[in-house]
């Protein structure tokens, strides 16, 4: 194995308080509205993505009960998960002062993602609380995603470059927290069933779901969008995938399939210190 650069971080919550001034810049992300819009669909996805990280490990509280150092280190994931939603959501307030109507589609969001499949997992799959295993499986496979885009997006630091300081502090403070915490929820999987079926089946859920809805919003919020050209969507979209793949593609590719290994664990993958640099840099407590 390969030398570990850092060691294991305790996740720690910090108090944060991002301001969006207004008026806010309408295509703050490179100057491209559809680069943009996948970024303004992540502050409406992760909210109640978040929320239900929550309540997915919540769910399973007897588990880590006796188990001290797990449950402080719950402590500080719902912390951390409770900050993040509320920071995120601030922005809301800015895509509706520039007419993109945030809730045409979080209302989507939610009627069929949490009241719909989670609803539908947990009062139906009662049995062995299959449902709430499966909904803590779809935590733990989307905190490995947010840990890949977050490790990503902390190495290429030039894609935030042009972002507006507020802006890229939240994305980069946000990133540094899911690095630091992203084997919490794994940890409590791990004791609540530690099956590999179960694990994989609630990646294939997260993978299918995370990205669909990613570019639904980013879809939505194009069209809701007066100032985008219609000819010019195609050599902007070209332009955001192409810059895609070349920031995040190698790391996507790569540690996506790891998780699939069955000794799987994601402290195996090296990027603590990042996050650790970061914070340190930035004087987060
Ligand atoms: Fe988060
Ligand atoms: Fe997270």
């Amino acid at each position: 194995m390969p030398t570990i650069k850092s060691k294991k971080p305790q996740a720690k919550i910090r108090k944060v308080n991002f301001k969006f001034e207004k008026p806010f810049p309408k295509h703050w992300f490179n100057s491209n509205p559809i680069a943009t819009h996948f970024m303004n669909a992540q502050h409406l996805v992760f909210p109640d993505g978040e929320k239900f990280f929550i309540r997915s490990v919540k769910a399973f509280t007897e588990v880590y009960a006796n188990d001290e150092e797990l449950r402080n280190r719950v402590k500080n994931f719902i912390g951390q998960e409770g900050t993040h939603f509320a920071e995120h959501q601030k922005f809301w307030d800015i895509m509706e002062s520039q007419d993109l109507n945030p809730d045409g589609f979080v209302d989507f969001y939610r009627r069929t993602a949490w009241d719909g499949v989670e609803k539908w997992l947990r009062s139906n799959l009662k049995n062995k609380r299959i449902g709430d295993k499966l909904s803590l499986s779809v935590t733990v496979a989307l905190e490995h995603f947010t840990a890949m885009l977050a490790e990503s997006g902390i190495i290429h630091k030039d894609i935030t470059e042009d972002m507006p300081q507020e802006m890229k502090d939240l994305f980069m403070w946000h990133a540094a927290e899911e690095i630091e915490h992203k084997s919490i929820p794994f940890d409590v999987l791990k004791k609540v069933d530690d099956s590999y079926a179960l694990r994989i089946s609630g990646m294939f859920i997260a993978t299918f779901g995370l990205w669909f809805y990613l570019t639904k919003g980013t879809i939505y919020l194009t069209q809701q969008d007066k100032d985008v050209k219609r000819k010019d969507v195609l050599k902007h979209a070209f332009s955001f995938v192409n810059n895609f793949r070349k920031n995040f593609g190698n790391t996507l590719s790569s540690q996506y399939f790891q998780y699939f290994r069955k000794d799987f664990h994601p402290d195996q993958i090296d990027n603590y210190y990042l996050a650790e640099e970061l914070l340190k840099n930035k004087n987060y407590a």
